[in-house]
């Protein structure tokens, strides 16, 4: 094994750059205790050369231009956190046309144009390190890639946007109501630069398809992923999941069953007493099943500067002891080269639980025309909840169903929209239930 340095530049210099270059200024002594050789920053770009990042950073190190780094043939390693797609894809593929190792925390990137960027890491012999794109600071990438490697995966359920969590949280647990928890969770630096990625589901979509790539071999399939966010949740929807014993979290799940792989993200009720309901505020948990290892729960902070920042510590620090050890590219990338035997179901023939709620005229023979109609579309009720008549003539009705087939809850509930005395718009909240 060498004991060169190896020298390393950051693109961005945002709340995920600033985490880095701290960790990787603060601990230069410790890291190179660690690995044996010196690590060292030897350059930041970012267009905002001005703004007090709270960091004092040696003379010349912080630059304007990107190049600086990219056309530096000492830098080894070009750690790309500026996030979107353009120039992140541009720089990525330069850097790497150039002989760069890669390490990125950009998931919308990698979940889009994987395929791009891992087979020209593979032409060229060089590493692209992602830990920190997926949960912040869960090791969930080397986890799946490298410790459950005996595993055949058959279940993935991961809280992995904290920014929704946060505001699930807070809606749950202090009543307030969602622009107030948002507001919230952007003064703390959770949210992505544009937060409807994060309300709307796209940022845990985005995981999703690295994550099922990694576990199933299903390559980088974002735009196959169904994705509902958490924007349309009320208060009363939440409230009513508590009575009922349920808590509703914005979870990204894959499913492996024999040749189907379930990818899907949206508001789910899960039984209150559910390791997964007990993890707030803007903490991420992945939670997954193999054949070997039975359940596992991985849990920690999913964003955040220093989370965050950890995390492509531990890439670049793996791949300098790659470099020195002349083992670039030990650990193939499993599932970059995909499974063709495995497709990914349509959301229509996903079965589950659900919570119903409609508005409807209180009066006889109401509750009979919506459960008519449930069941002859094979939709089995488990319980219902009607709500006391108040001054307002329509009451909440709420109705847990046993599983059912999701097309037809949805064709139940267009049929049941069309009654005179269903008012507004039914709701409908897909539950998982154990044993169901
Ligand atoms: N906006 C993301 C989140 C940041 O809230 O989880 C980490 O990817």
């Amino acid at each position: 094994m060498m004991s060169r340095p190896v020298n390393i530049g950051i693109i961005g210099f945002g709340t995920v750059g600033t985490g880095t270059a701290r960790i990787l200024l603060q601990k230069k002594r410790e890291l190179e205790e660690r690995a044996g050789f010196p690590i060292i920053l030897k350059r930041i770009a970012d267009i905002d050369i001005r703004r007090d990042r709270g960091l004092r950073l040696p003379k010349g190190m912080l630059v304007k231009d990107y190049r600086e780094i990219v056309d530096d043939p000492e830098i080894q390693i070009v750690v790309e956190l500026i996030g979107g797609i353009s120039p992140a894809k541009e720089i990525i593929v330069e850097a790497i046309r150039k002989g760069k190792h890669v390490v990125t925390a950009n998931k919308a990137l990698l979940a889009t144009s994987g395929h791009t960027i891992f087979n020209a890491a593979k032409r060229k012999g060089v590493e692209v390190g992602f830990e920190a794109s997926v949960a912040g600071g869960i090791p969930i990438i080397k986890i799946i890639r490298e410790s459950l490697v005996g595993n055949n995966i058959q279940s993935i359920f991961g809280i992995i946007n904290g920014t929704s969590n946060y505001i699930l949280t807070k809606m749950t647990k202090e009543g307030v109501d969602f622009s107030t928890a948002l507001r919230d969770a952007q003064r703390l630096g959770y949210a992505e630069a544009d937060p409807t990625l994060d309300i709307g589901g796209i940022d845990s979509a985005h995981k999703l398809a690295i994550l099922a790539t990694l576990a199933f071999g299903i390559p980088f399939s974002f735009k196959k992923i169904y994705t509902e966010g958490i924007t349309g949740l009320s208060q009363l929807d939440i409230q009513f999941a508590e009575e009922l014993g349920y808590t509703i979290k914005l979870l990204a799940i894959s499913k492996q069953k024999g040749r189907d792989v379930e990818m899907r993200v949206h508001p789910t009720m899960l039984p209150s007493g559910h390791i997964l309901s007990n993890v707030g505020g803007v903490y991420n948990a992945v939670f997954i099943e193999g054949d070997a290892v039975g359940q596992c729960l991985f849990y920690g902070r999913g964003a955040g500067e220093m989370p965050t920042g950890g995390a492509v510590v531990s890439d670049i620090v793996d791949i300098a002891r790659d470099i020195n050890s002349g083992a670039v590219g030990r650990i193939r990338d499993i599932g970059i080269a995909g499974r063709s035997d495995l497709r990914i179901k349509g959301m229509e023939d996903i079965l589950s639980c659900y919570y119903l709620r409609f508005y409807a005229i209180d009066k006889p023979g109401v509750l009979s025309k919506i459960s008519g109609i449930l069941g002859s579309f094979n939709i089995s009720i488990k319980s219902v909840i009607q709500k006391e008549r108040k001054k307002e003539r329509a009451v909440p009705l709420v109705m847990m169903t046993h599983t059912a087939r999701e097309r037809d809850v949805v064709n139940a509930l267009r049929e049941i929209k069309k009654l005179s005395v269903v008012t507004g718009r039914p709701v409908y909240i897909r539950v998982e239930e154990e044993g169901e």
